[in-house]
């Protein structure tokens, strides 16, 4: 950048406004996402206190569809972003004017939605003239505990959702090690495909639950123990991930079942609870495995801190409790702390991009003048991919008896 621009930029980012909204004279962010099935916009001062947020989820659409259709996401999404973004600032009493700046989802996610919140957002930030920051969406996901914890950097984070697994070491706002990735598909994904192979959009307490959601409140009264899955990569010491041999050995006990009870494809089956209950407890089995290596190996290289030495879990799927719990006997074992946000800032919204705009406000980091052209990426790994490291460390897990309490 040359040295005018920056100057100009380093105008814009001074504080704008003086009274009349909630916030003293501290610098204000509009955070906005749209880079899957969640239309959500957050307006936050710099100490990370919410202003005003609104979030458009179309979870009903989609699981009317049987899953998401990115055309209709993204129509969904250019139907509500400009309510949605109004509504945040009218509740929080900010005028586009007395931003400081926008920090919108870049990356990754689905192209189509990515590209709606995008458009919007360069369109809004050349008409206000407001500086634009780039957002990874994982690097979201990993960093909102902190706007609810006093958590420094380095930290372990396990992020599982509907397009992301993955065990990254935190270092710095913008400087993440990457331990392990999912080799197929999501958690969240499989869950959501298993709910809709199972047609628990038919069962009277499920039908507006995602499918994760609808595993979870089956899996209470299910008995885990009846079907036994595999857990997935047993014999491969790594910190990857990998879910469709599991749901291929779902789908088999499923036709099985069907077979046995005589009904056809998209009929509740009887032992319903028992198969969500197996399903959720092999999926907890296998994030807590691959999360244990992953302490072994920072802590045999010296990748967190001696002194409180933290695992966030974050990503929609980060809301089970069963997962929490199975999560939580691995940092009881190798005195780390747990921390998760609270639901609602596990799954998708507005405010965890606002904060990562605030993070790297605070930073001067990565902050873009309205003119500069943007792109968005459908895939965007998250920082330095060190799994072949961890592979080749080959470490074996001693054995902890995981009695995850129902
Ligand atoms: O982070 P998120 O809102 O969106 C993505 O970035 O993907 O995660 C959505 C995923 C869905 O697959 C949904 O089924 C799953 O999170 N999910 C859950 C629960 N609540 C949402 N999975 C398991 N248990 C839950 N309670
Ligand atoms: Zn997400």
């Amino acid at each position: 950048m040359s040295q005018c621009r920056a100057r100009s930029l380093q105008r814009l980012l001074r504080c704008k406004h003086a009274s009349g909204s909630k916030a003293s004279c501290s610098r204000l962010v509009l955070g906005i996402e749209t880079s899957c099935d969640d239309t959500g916009a957050a307006v936050m001062d710099e100490t990370g206190t919410i202003l005003g947020e609104s979030l458009h989820s179309q979870k009903e659409v989609h699981l009317r569809s049987g899953g998401i259709i990115p055309t209709v996401a993204q129509q969904l999404h250019r139907e509500n972003i400009e309510r949605v973004v109004q509504e945040a600032l009218d509740r929080s009493g900010v005028t586009p004017a007395e931003l400081c700046a926008v920090a919108t989802t870049v990356k990754p996610g689905l192209a189509l939605s990515l590209g709606v919140g995008l458009q919007f957002s360069q369109r809004f930030v050349r008409e206000h003239n407001k500086p634009f920051i780039p957002i990874h969406h994982m690097e979201a996901h990993a960093l909102t505990v902190r706007m609810l914890h006093p958590l420094t950097f380095p930290f372990l984070v396990l992020l599982v959702s509907g397009g992301h697994s993955l065990l990254a070491v935190a270092r710095g706002v913008r400087d993440f090690l990457l331990l392990g990735h999912t080799l197929d598909e999501a958690p969240g994904d499989t869950l959501d495909k298993v709910a809709r192979r199972l047609s628990l959009r038919k069962h009277p307490q499920c039908f507006t639950l995602s499918g994760g959601q609808a595993i979870e409140l089956l899996a209470k009264d299910g008995d885990r123990k009846r079907f036994g899955f595999r857990t997935p990569m047993g014999q491969t010491p790594d910190c990857c991930f990998s879910f469709t041999g599991l749901r291929n050995q779902i789908t088999m006990l499923i036709k099985k079942k069907e077979a046995e009870e005589g009904v056809e494809e998209g009929t509740l089956l009887s032992c319903v609870n028992d198969i969500a209950a197996a399903t959720q407890h092999t999926v907890a089995l296998h994030l807590a495995k691959r999360t244990h290596r992953a302490v072994l190996f920072c802590k045999a290289n010296d990748l967190l801190p001696s002194d409180n030495p933290t695992l966030v879990l974050s990503g929609g799927v980060a809301s089970n409790h069963y997962i929490r719990k199975a999560l939580m006997i691995i940092t009881e074992a190798t005195g780390l702390r747990l921390l998760c946000p609270p639901a609602k800032f596990c799954t998708d919204n507005g405010v965890m991009i606002a904060w990562n705009g605030v993070e790297r406000l605070r930073e001067g980091n990565g902050i873009l003048p309205p003119d500069v052209d943007v792109s968005y990426e459908p895939k965007a790994p998250l920082g330095v991919d060190i799994s072949a490291e961890v592979r080749a460390a080959a470490i074996r897990l001693p054995s902890i008896q995981l009695k995850i309490p129902n």
